[in-house]
C-alpha cells in the first residue's frame, strides 16, 4: 500500500525532477541562464509535442468545423497597430531607483499601518523623520485624541500566495521598528476576517459587514501621488524610492533587412491569433469552411514580461494553442461561450488533470478589455497558488474590423440565406502549453512511501502522467540482461512497438530499479519478458502498472490493444 507524502516544497521538487531527468533546462545554462528562457531536453520535447498533438488532433482532426493554419512569426507591423497592441500591449512598470528593481505595478501590494491609540509626539517625530508619514499626516496624528485608528506608515509585499500575511507581519514588525504604542488595525481582508471570526472587534466601527468598507490592501496603480513617496520598496523596505507606474510595451523589437530606422522596425509577436484574423479571407476563399467555424494555430509568442516567474508560468518565449472560432453576428454568442468553456475544460481532464485543481474566474466588467463582451479563464491550482491557465474570450467583431479598417480588404462572410455580407463575432480559447505541461508536472508529481519486495518501507517519486502525454509509453525490461533467449524476445517486441509508440528498451540494474526509473519520468506501463515468457504456452509477458503498481500476465495482441485504447 501506497502513502502520498506530501513534498516540502513541492515547486523545487519538481524543478530539480524538471532538470535530472532532461525535462526542462535553464536557457544557455553555460553562460548563467536568461531570465525567462528556457530549453526543453529529450522528455520535456516528448511531453511538449504529445500536449500539442492531443489539443491539434481532438480540435482539428477530430471535429468537421475547425481548420489550421501556421503563420510567420514576423509579421507587416501594421498588424499590431490594427490590433491595438502598438499603443496598448503594456503592462505598469516600477521602478527602485536605489535597488534597480522593477515590478509590475498591479503585483505591488502595499497598505496603510493603522494604529487605535495616541501616538506620542517623539514617535511622530521619528516618523516624519524616517520620512514614513506626511506632513499633512503628522497634523491628523497630533490632533487625534487616539480614539480613532490613524495612518502611521505604509507596508508592501509582492504579489504572492501569501501577500495578506506578509503585509500582516509587516505592519507589526512596523509597529515594533517604530516603538509605536497602540493597537494595529488589520491590513488584511483575511487578517480582518479572522479578527471579526474570533470576536476581538473592539475597534469604532469594526462590526460585522462594516468593518470591511475600510481600505484594504491595494496594488501600485491604485497609489495617489502623495501615497507614491511613502511606500516601501520591496526591496529596500525603505520609501522614497518607486516611481510613478508607467506603461511598458512587452513586445519584443526588431528589425527587418539591413537598414535599423524606425521604418524598418518589426515585432515578434506576443500572440499567434492576429494570424488567424489576418489569414480569414485566405482560409474563407480557399477552403470550404462555413460559419461557425475555427481557425486554430500552435506556436511560439514572445513577451517582454517585466517580471518572468514561477518557472515555465510566466516566460518571455513560450507557445500557445489559439482557436478563433467565427460565428454570424446574430448567432447566440453567450451559449457558443459557454460551449468552448466546457469543451476546455473536459479537454484539460482528458488529459489527465483533476477537476479539483480546475476552477473559473469571470473577468469583472469593468476589468474587461474594452472588445470584449465576457472572458472567463480556466484556473489551476499550482504549487504557487491559483492561476490562469487557459483564458476564453468573446472578443466581438473587433478585430476583423480593425483589420478591415487598417487594411482596406474587407474582412466578410457571404450570408448564403440573407445573401448579406457579415463580419463575424469571435470565440477564442486562448492556452499556453508551457502553462499545461507545468500543470500536468505539478498535478502527476507524488513522492510515496512503498514497500520492496522483502518488506522494506522505501520512497518513491512518481509521475502520474496520463497515458495519451507520457513521453515514454511502454517500457521493455528483459529480466535479465545475459540470457540471450530474453533479451532477443524483448528486442524484438520493443521494435515492434517502435514503429507506434515511444517506447523505452531497459536492460540494465535490478527489476525493481528499473521500474523506479520509469515511475519517475511518467511511463504507465512496463513489460517484463522473464522465463515464462518462453518456457510457457501463450508467449506473455509481465505487465506492470505505474499507479497501482500491480503486475499481470499479458499477450502482445492485448497489450496492443490496451495502447490502442488508452493512448489516443
Ligand atoms: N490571444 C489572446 C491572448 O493571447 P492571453 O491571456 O494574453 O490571451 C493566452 O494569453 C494564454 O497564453 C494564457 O492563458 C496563458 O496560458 C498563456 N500565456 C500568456 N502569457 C504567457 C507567458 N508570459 N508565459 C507563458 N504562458 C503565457
Amino acid at each position: 500500500m501506497s502513502t502520498p507524502a506530501e513534498s516540502a516544497n513541492p515547486m523545487e521538487a519538481l524543478v530539480s525532477l524538471a532538470k535530472r531527468r532532461g525535462f526542462i533546462y535553464p536557457s544557455s545554462e553555460i553562460y548563467g541562464g536568461l531570465n525567462g528562457f528556457f530549453d526543453y531536453g529529450p522528455l520535456g520535447v516528448e511531453l511538449k509535442r504529445n500536449i500539442r498533438d492531443c489539443w491539434w488532433r481532438d480540435l482539428v482532426h477530430r471535429r468537421d468545423d475547425i481548420v489550421g493554419v501556421e503563420t510567420s512569426i514576423i509579421m507587416h507591423p501594421k498588424v499590431w497597430e490594427a490590433s491595438g497592441h502598438v499603443a496598448g500591449f503594456t503592462d505598469p512598470l516600477v521602478d527602485c531607483k536605489v535597488s534597480k528593481q522593477r515590478y509590475r505595478a498591479d503585483q505591488l501590494f502595499w497598505a496603510p499601518v493603522r494604529v487605535l491609540g495616541k501616538i506620542s509626539d517623539s514617535v511622530i517625530l521619528n516618523l516624519l523623520t524616517a520620512k514614513r508619514i506626511s506632513e499633512s499626516q503628522a497634523q491628523i496624528l497630533r490632533a487625534s485624541d487616539g480614539s480613532q485608528p490613524e495612518i502611521v506608515g505604509y507596508i508592501s509585499a509582492l504579489e504572492s500566495e501569501k501577500t495578506d500575511d506578509d503585509l500582516q507581519a509587516g505592519g507589526e514588525g512596523y509597529k515594533r521598528k517604530f516603538a509605536i504604542q497602540g493597537k494595529l488595525f488589520p491590513l488584511s481582508r483575511t487578517a480582518l476576517q479572522k479578527m471579526v471570526d474570533q470576536g476581538q472587534d473592539s475597534f469604532p466601527g469594526l462590526t460585522g459587514k462594516n468593518a470591511f468598507t475600510v481600505d484594504m490592501p491595494k496594488d501600485f496603480t491604485e497609489a495617489r501621488p502623495d501615497e507614491i513617496p511613502l511606500i516601501p520598496s520591496p526591496a529596500t523596505g525603505e520609501p522614497g524610492s518607486l516611481t510613478e507606474p508607467r506603461a511598458f510595451n512587452m513586445m519584443f523589437e526588431t528589425h527587418v533587412g539591413p537598414m535599423r530606422d524606425s521604418a524598418s522596425v518589426a515585432y515578434l509577436r506576443p500572440e499567434t491569433a492576429q494570424g488567424m484574423f489576418v489569414d480569414f479571407k485566405n482560409v474563407v476563399d480557399t477552403s470550404r469552411v462555413k460559419l461557425p467555424f475555427g481557425i486554430a494555430q500552435i506556436g511560439k509568442s514572445f513577451r517582454n514580461e517585466i517580471t518572468p516567474r514561477n518557472f515555465i508560468f510566466r516566460s518571455r518565449e513560450f507557445e500557445q494553442m489559439e482557436m478563433e472560432y467565427f460565428i454570424h453576428p446574430d448567432a447566440d454568442w453567450l451559449k457558443c461561450h459557454e460551449e468552448w468553456l466546457a469543451w476546455c475544460r473536459d479537454w484539460l481532464k482528458s488529459i489527465g488533470l483533476p477537476e479539483s485543481h480546475l476552477s473559473l474566474h469571470e473577468h469583472p466588467k469593468e476589468k474587461l478589455a474594452f472588445y470584449s463582451r465576457r472572458t472567463v479563464d480556466i484556473m489551476f491550482k499550482y504549487p504557487f497558488g491559483v492561476q490562469e491557465l487557459w483564458g476564453i474570450a468573446a472578443r466581438s467583431d473587433y478585430d476583423l474590423q480593425q483589420h478591415q479598417k487598417f487594411s482596406g480588404a474587407p474582412q466578410v462572410w457571404f450570408d448564403e440565406g440573407t445573401k448579406q455580407k457579415v463580419v463575424p463575432h469571435v470565440i477564442e480559447p486562448a492556452v499556453g502549453v508551457d502553462r499545461i505541461l507545468l500543470a500536468v508536472l505539478a498535478a502527476g508529481y507524488a513522492e510515496e512511501d512503498v514497500k520492496d519486495e522483502k518488506g522494506n518501507v522505501e520512497k518513491r517519486t512518481v509521475l502520474r502522467l496520463s497515458p495519451r502525454l507520457a513521453p515514454v509509453k511502454v517500457a521493455v525490461l528483459p529480466l535479465l540482461k545475459n540470457k540471450e533467449i530474453l533479451t532477443s524476445r524483448a528486442k524484438a517486441l520493443h521494435a515492434k512497438l517502435k514503429r507506434r509508440y515511444a517506447v523505452f528498451y531497459d536492460d540494465g540494474g535490478a527489476i525493481g530499479r528499473r521500474y523506479r526509473r520509469q515511475d519517475e519520468i511518467g511511463t504507465p506501463w512496463c513489460v517484463t519478458i522473464d522465463f515464462d515468457t518462453i518456457e510457457k504456452p501463450g508467449d506473455t509477458f509481465t505487465l506492470r502498472e505505474r499507479d497501482s503498481m500491480t503486475q499481470k500476465r499479458i499477450t502482445e495482441a492485448e497489450l496492443f490493444a490496451l495502447l490502442e485504447e488508452q493512448v489516443y
